[in-house]
């Protein structure tokens, strides 16, 4: 992996190299950007749009040229102007990025219809990223949702560095992974709930599933839940070594965060908060951080995070 200095961010026209449609509306994109893939940390992001011709305003004398207009133009989706910002899902050594998302609003919808060969205007990479300079023994990753997108990179990272593995992942029913059938006993779960994410088996991690509409091998229940056991069963001599690094909405977050602090783990939290430029420059991602003199400073996810410690975030700022 190539090390810049931080805050090297590159802008690129990068080619979709292939789209794939996944389970429940979710998407996989591939788009070649050598120097984000060869650069970005687990935990990064970067912020994509498609870039299209955003229609000059025009005036209208009546009603009926309107409708005559629009008769050989068709209305067709505008572009989104503010990028959309994805956590790095995988990376390649030939140069491929991929990102992982659920189509939810106009921008993903845009995306998961992009044409193959057409070219997305990228930032990246952003932000900090976990911070791995002391590789836990085990790593607990905690997913809920398309959390699980950014937690992939990480794990193939950890796995790489000699870290053993526990994914837990939440999901309403569907996930964007290939799920199979484990024979392996886990101790802190019902001996029926077997599935686990291939992927995530081939780095030799133990993989458990929560969904909130009951599936088949899966645990009904959220990723808190999965956690909850795990730690519940874990005896105190073997908390030693474990860190717990979670991706997700806020409140489960808050959760996990939570957990982390009642068996006195260390906990990264990925922020996925709603933002605006992504840069830096305009304050719509801020959240409450506790700083080093204890008290809560407004830092800006994009560029101060995504990644924090779990302890640092004003959870109850939200609530
Ligand atoms: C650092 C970071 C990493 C992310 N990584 C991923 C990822 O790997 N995969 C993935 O599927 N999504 C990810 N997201 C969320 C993703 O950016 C949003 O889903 C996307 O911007 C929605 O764009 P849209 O135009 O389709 O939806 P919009 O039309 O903007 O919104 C549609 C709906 O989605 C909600 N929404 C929009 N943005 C967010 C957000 N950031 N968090 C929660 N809800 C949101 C809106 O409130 C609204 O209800 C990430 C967000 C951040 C900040
Ligand atoms: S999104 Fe603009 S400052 Fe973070």
């Amino acid at each position: 992996m190539e090390v810049l200095p931080r805050n090297t961010i590159h802008h690129l026209r990068c080619p979709v190299l292939d789209v794939v449609e996944l389970e429940g509306g979710h998407c996989r994109l591939r788009f070649h950007a050598p120097p984000i893939a060869r650069s970005s940390i687990p935990g990064q992001f970067v912020n994509v749009r498609l870039p299209g011709r955003i229609d000059r305003p025009r005036a209208f004398d009546s009603y009926a040229d309107v409708v005559e207009y629009h008769k050989t133009h068709p209305v067709g989706e505008a572009p989104f102007l503010l990028a959309r910002p994805f956590g790095v899902h995988r990376a390649g050594a030939d140069g491929w990025v991929e990102i992982l998302f659920k189509v939810v609003g106009r921008g993903t919808r845009l995306l998961a219809g992009a044409a193959l060969g057409s070219r997305l205007d990228v930032l990246g990479s952003i932000g900090n990223g976990f911070n791995l300079t002391q590789p836990p023994q085990t790593a607990v990753l905690v997913a809920g949702g398309t959390g699980i997108a950014p937690l992939y990179l990480l794990a193939e990272r950890l796995h790489r560095a000699g870290s053993g593995l526990v994914v837990l992942v939440g999901t309403g029913f569907a996930l964007p992974m290939t799920l199979s059938d484990s024979d392996e006993v886990v101790h802190f779960l019902d001996k029926d709930v077997t599935a686990v994410i291939d992927e995530y088996v081939d780095l030799g991690a133990v993989v458990r599933i929560a969904t909130i509409e009951p599936r088949k091998g899966c645990h009904t229940g959220t990723s808190v839940d999965l956690l909850s056991q795990y730690l519940q069963a874990l005896p105190p001599g073997e908390r030693a070594g474990k860190a717990i690094f979670s991706c997700g909405p806020w409140a489960m977050q808050a959760a996990v965060a939570g957990l982390a602090a009642r068996y006195a783990m260390p906990c990264q939290v990925l922020l996925e908060e709603r933002m605006g430029c992504g840069l830096g420059a305009c304050m719509a991602c801020v959240c409450k951080i506790r700083q080093e003199t204890g008290e809560y400073k407004y830092k800006r996810v994009c560029v101060d995070g995504p990644v924090f410690d779990a302890n640092d975030v004003g959870w109850e700022a939200r609530e």
